[in-house]
């Protein structure tokens, strides 16, 4: 049945708006020291895009441009630097690709894109070479390439191993001293292939006439589970232009493959060539229809178990929802995967060119099955045009694990994190953007996007991700370097509340030292762990009864917060500063009840902007009111100048509904204006006004990102005293500004972030935006 993008596209757009777009509940910009990430970069190397870990963990090689590194690992994740290979093209065939209208500065060098080890002692690595692939042999020891005697690197062919053209995406997996590829197999870029090269068995291909794989297919991963009793089979994931479809549009669908280790070539049909080779479909679809249907990369959790293995992908659309790129994440079984294997396949038919389920005899041992033996070419004859499975490969629970609108994921890492009460699945997501999301997936079904960092310089797309888990260290290669990400840095956190409100799995609450600590590192059985990942509940979790001989934690460390006393002179302007670390919380001030109906206090994103005058001196409080859960995060005294004690008329005995309200912006609702409306226009209008409030939101978005913490200490005060209205805190505060104001019945009025002050003498202006 053929898509209708149009109506796709309304549809997500009207959901996107329905539907809470998930938000980071914590984003880190560059630089920010809550995240900060040490940086490896070396003169004149670039490209750093493939990493491989030793079997120890001790060491790491990474593949860059006209070169290949060698470093150990430190206790804390850090890379250090050993040695180098350099691997250039030579100066003859990069001449060549110059010649052919290639770029001497993006294209003829000679990019890593093979790193593998064969045996203990050597790895095996391929490069594009300047459009011209070879491969070669590292000498561990030594760490030095195949050479011969007078020093040359040896190389081989690379054709089928590496793509010639950096842009183009393979994999690669090595399997018993056999290499298994998917990449480009000519200089065009036109003839895909899967690949078995290197060892001792009979060197296979996919069959190229017979159209097995699509000549744009891309491929995105390869797996082999070995060591399990699923290490017979070796699995490709790509996207490719689909044939069986009779649309006008060109659609591009998502694919597994699968190829069995000991298939052998056939002997006059399909000689050196895959007999076990087939494909099936991946779906992967919002609950209204709109396919993701682009694969952009594949991870595997469980590689260990084939009972549980899974694979989690990165998806895009073809088509854009609501004017933006969207991406969604959805996770495939491998005992599914199997399942859809094992079902009937789809043929095409001869004269309608229609490809349907083909359900007449099928050989025995089935094509694809990875039994020992050889086919008849009867068999084999079917095998050559029964590669595609009529079935569709499904999510677990058909639908994706997570739909993000405007943002494109590039790139997934995968962890498995023990904790108290279970393992939890942590999705790294790279993003084009060259940020990195980090996310919870909570009972295979829900999931929390607990922190996005910004990391890459110039927005480069996130393209290699590189998870060591055992060093707690996520590597993010890119052209410039590789960033050294730490999986969590619980500290953050400072206090129960907000280590449970996190819900990351690597932390927990300590409570016999008091701080939010990484969580798998619980040796002393003396201590006590707070955590909450499946509820993120700080009520239930922060405020339980500690275990005997305990102290409970007291109401500081629960939920410590900025605490200031302000004293300042009448008719000054005073702002305080709500620190809004969670995009997912509300946040409401509480400050006393103003006598007289004058406009004294405006809010302004997270800054409230009082005049100071009698009846706006006394106590203000900011809450946060997040996951059903109501704390406070600053409290501020105002006093007059003299100092005294100001002791609010209506401070004290004010009662709830009363402090809880935030000044304007409420109460006032055009909601009755809308009813009017036919039930016809509103549906129409809503898909509008969807549309428009989505492109809004974004730049909304832009404007009120939340930072991460920042430290009040970075804060200069010095604006502050270079103004003559008198302001004094008695501690360094974020962010206070006092400004001389005459006249004493000021009022203000906000407008787009911009406070104006009506005095007596006229009306000033001032931007509040920056404050
Ligand atoms: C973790 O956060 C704390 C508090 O913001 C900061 O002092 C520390 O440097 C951070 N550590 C890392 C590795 O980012
Ligand atoms: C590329 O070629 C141009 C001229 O053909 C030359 O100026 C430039 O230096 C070359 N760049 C490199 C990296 O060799
Ligand atoms: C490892 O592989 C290399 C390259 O094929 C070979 O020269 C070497 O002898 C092998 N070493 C062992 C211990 O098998
Ligand atoms: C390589 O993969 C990316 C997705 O990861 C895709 O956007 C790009 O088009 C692919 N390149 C080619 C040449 O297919
Ligand atoms: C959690 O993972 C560990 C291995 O890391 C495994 O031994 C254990 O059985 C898992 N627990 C659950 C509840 O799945
Ligand atoms: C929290 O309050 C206790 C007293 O209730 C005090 O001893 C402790 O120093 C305070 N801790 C912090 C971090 O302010
Ligand atoms: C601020 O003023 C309040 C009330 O006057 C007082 O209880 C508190 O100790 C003061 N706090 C600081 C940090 O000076
Ligand atoms: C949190 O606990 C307090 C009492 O300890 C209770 O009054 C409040 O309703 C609870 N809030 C939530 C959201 O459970």
């Amino acid at each position: 049945m053929p898509w209708r993008p149009l109506s796709m596209f309304l549809l997500v757009t009207t959901l996107s708006c329905v539907l809470a777009e998930p938000m980071p509940r914590i984003t880190f910009q560059r630089g920010d020291p809550g995240r900060s990430v040490k940086i490896f970069n070396h003169e004149g190397i670039r490209h750093y895009d493939r990493f491989l870990l030793s079997e120890d963990q001790q060491k790491l090689y990474v593949g860059a441009q006209d070169y290949v590194l060698h470093f150990s690992i430190d206790n804390a994740g850090t890379l250090e630097f050993k040695k180098h290979i350099h691997w250039p093209s030579d100066q003859k065939i990069i001449s060549n690709c110059v010649s052919k209208a290639k770029s001497n500065e993006t294209e003829c060098l000679n990019f890593n894109r093979v790193l593998l080890p064969i045996n203990n002692t050597h790895l095996y690595t391929c490069g594009t070479n300047a459009f011209s692939p070879v491969c070669t042999y590292i000498n561990l020891e030594t760490f030095s390439m195949y050479e011969s005697d007078d020093g040359q690197i040896i190389t081989f062919d690379g054709r089928g191993q590496s793509p010639f053209d950096p842009q183009h995406n393979n994999t690669a997996v090595m399997v018993d001293g056999e290499i298994y590829t998917g990449t480009m197999y000519n200089f065009k870029g036109n003839e895909p292939i899967i690949f078995r090269n290197l060892g001792t068995k009979t060197p296979l291909k996919t069959e190229t006439s017979l159209g097995w794989l699509h000549p744009d297919a891309s491929f995105v991963g390869s797996f082999n589970l070995a060591g399990t009793p699923a290490e017979s089979k070796v699995y490709f994931f790509f996207q490719e232009t689909a044939r069986e479809f009779d649309f006008f549009e060109k659609l591009t669908v998502s694919r597994v493959a699968r190829v069995c280790k000991n298939d052998a070539g056939g002997d006059k049909v399909l000689q050196k060539k895959w007999t076990t080779f087939l494909k099936a479909q991946l779906l992967c679809s919002h609950p209204d229809g709109f396919p993701f249907n682009v694969l952009q990369h594949v991870a595997i959790l469980h590689p260990e178990d084939p009972e549980r293995s899974i694979f989690y992908g990165v998806f895009s659309s073809q088509w854009q929802a609501g004017g933006s790129s969207s991406s969604a994440v959805c996770s495939f079984r491998l005992k599914e995967i199997e399942r859809v294997f094992d079902g009937n396949y789809k043929e095409q038919n001869k004269e309608s060119l229609r490809w349907t389920a083909n359900t007449g005899q099928v050989p025995n041992p089935r094509p694809g099955s990875c039994v020992p033996g050889k086919f008849s070419d009867t068999d084999l004859n079917f095998m050559k045009d029964h590669f595609l499975m009529d079935e569709k490969v499904s999510p677990p629970d058909q639908f994706p694990l997570l739909i993000k609108q405007g943002l494109r994921y590039t790139r997934i890492a995968i962890d498995s994190v023990p904790t108290d009460s279970g393992n939890y699945t942590v999705m790294f997501l790279g993003t084009e953007k060259g940020s990195l999301q980090k996310v919870v997936v909570v009972n295979d079904k829900s999931f929390h996007i607990i922190e996005e960092m910004e990391l890459l310089p110039n927005q480069e797309p996130v393209q290699n991700l590189f998870l060591a888990s055992s060093k707690r260290m996520l590597y993010v290669g890119y052209s410039a370097g590789i960033q050294h990400v730490p999986l969590a840095n619980c500290s953050v956190y400072t206090s129960c509340f907000e280590c449970v409100l996190a819900r990351d799995p690597y932390c927990a609450w300590d409570v016999q030292s008091r701080m939010c600590r990484w969580a798998q590192s619980k040796s002393n059985t003396l201590t006590y762990w707070l955590q909450d990942i499946e509820n993120g509940n700080p009520n239930s979790t922060c405020l339980t009864s500690p275990p005997k001989g305990r102290t409970p934690a007291s109401a500081n460390e629960t939920n410590p917060m900025t605490v200031a006393n302000y004293t300042a002179k009448y008719n000054t302007i005073l702002k305080l500063k709500c620190p809004q670390r969670s995009t997912l919380a509300s946040y409401t001030w509480r400050h006393p009840l103003l006598k007289s109906s004058e406009k004294q206090i405006v809010t302004s994103q997270d800054t409230l902007v009082i005049i100071v005058r009698g009846d706006t001196l006394g106590l203000y409080e900011c809450w946060a009111t997040e996951n059903g859960f109501t704390y406070q995060v600053a409290k501020y005294w105002v006093k007059d100048p003299s100092g005294v004690e100001v002791t609010h008329r209506d401070s004290q005995n004010m009662d709830d509904s009363n402090m809880d309200t935030s000044l304007y912006g409420n109460g006032h609702s055009y909601y009755t204006h809308f009813v009017v409306v036919s039930i016809l226009l509103v549906s129409t209008l809503f898909a509008i006004l969807c549309f428009v409030l989505y492109n809004w939101r974004d730049k909304l978005k832009a404007k009120t990102k939340i930072q991460g913490c920042s430290t009040p200490e970075t804060e200069k005060l010095s604006d502050t005293t270079r103004l003559n209205g008198i302001c004094h805190s008695n501690r360094n505060i974020p962010r206070v500004c006092c400004v001389p104001m005459s006249g004493a019945d000021s009022t203000m009025d906000v407008d787009n972030n911009t406070v104006k002050l009506r005095t007596p003498n006229g009306v000033a202006a001032e931007d509040v935006s920056d404050v």
